[in-house]
């Protein structure tokens, strides 16, 4: 089980042009050169993929996607398929964040079209799931969670899904400086490890990453990555700054 290498991931959401991705890229680069025993990503918009995986190439932070398309290619205006990423320098890709499933109509059958697009042309997946405060409060996390996990990665199997990695955000921690205690965060970590054994087994649900989002800080991603199942952090707001973001990627 200790044998899961961190992950810490920024997701830099819709911010930054290309020269200030370029910067913020450069300099994360020099103040995390000496990380060697975290994987380090960050996702720009799409039109700074290219020019950060430049700036990227040959340190050891991968650069990702925030989304992408299931088709490989086609009259699917505005859309960006798999191997585009790919050829751009991305390995990562977020997939079915909830902003996405929020306000651009993503469902878990879609996360679940990209998850296996992604995996079957060699993108690591990072497929985010979390529950509204309301679902929290009316005690439905789990079937919420268990539901997202269960259709996004419907049919697929498990020796094509050796890039996996899982993001637990509720919704609630989400840019509201909430972040869930360590203790909340690792029951949920736990039980979806612990779901994904029973579809999957034992060996492949003690691989997987399982990343927590929402509010992390680098006065918080200590106490989160002491706990068990927490084995990285998915970071909005505080990825966006070079000497911040390398505070977390040093905790
Ligand atoms: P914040 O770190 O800004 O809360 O965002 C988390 C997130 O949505 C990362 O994908």
């Amino acid at each position: 089980m200790d044998t899961r290498q961190p992950l810490i991931a920024g997701n830099w959401k819709m911010y930054k042009t290309g020269p200030e991705a370029v910067e913020t890229a450069k300099r994360l680069r020099d103040l995390a050169s000496d990380v060697k025993t975290t994987d380090i990503m960050i996702a720009p918009t799409f039109t700074a993929i290219a020019q950060v995986a430049d700036i990227l190439k040959g340190s050891s932070i991968a650069t990702g996607a925030q989304n992408l398309y299931w088709e490989k290619e086609g009259a699917y205006t505005g859309e960006i398929s798999p191997s585009m990423l790919i050829s751009a320098g991305c390995s990562y890709v977020i997939i079915g964040h909830s902003e996405r499933r929020q306000f651009f109509g993503e469902t878990d059958e879609k996360t679940q079209k990209k998850v296996d697009a992604a995996v079957k042309e060699g993108l690591k997946p990072i497929l985010c799931v979390g529950e509204s405060l309301e679902e929290r409060e009316s005690d439905k996390t789990f079937s919420v969670l268990d539901k997202q996990i269960e259709i996004g990665l419907k049919d697929l199997f498990s020796e094509n899904l050796n890039n996996l990695v899982i993001a637990y955000e509720p919704i609630w921690a989400i840019g509201t400086g909430k972040t869930a205690s360590k203790d909340q965060a690792q029951d949920v970590h736990r039980h979806l490890r612990s779901g994904i054994e029973k579809n999957f087994g034992k060996d492949f649900s003690k691989g997987i990453r399982i990343l927590y989002g929402g509010s992390v800080k680098p006065d918080n991603i200590s106490e989160l990555m002491a706990m068990p199942d927490i084995d990285g952090a998915l970071v909005g707001g505080a990825s966006l700054d070079a000497e911040t973001f390398s505070k977390i990627v040093h905790f």
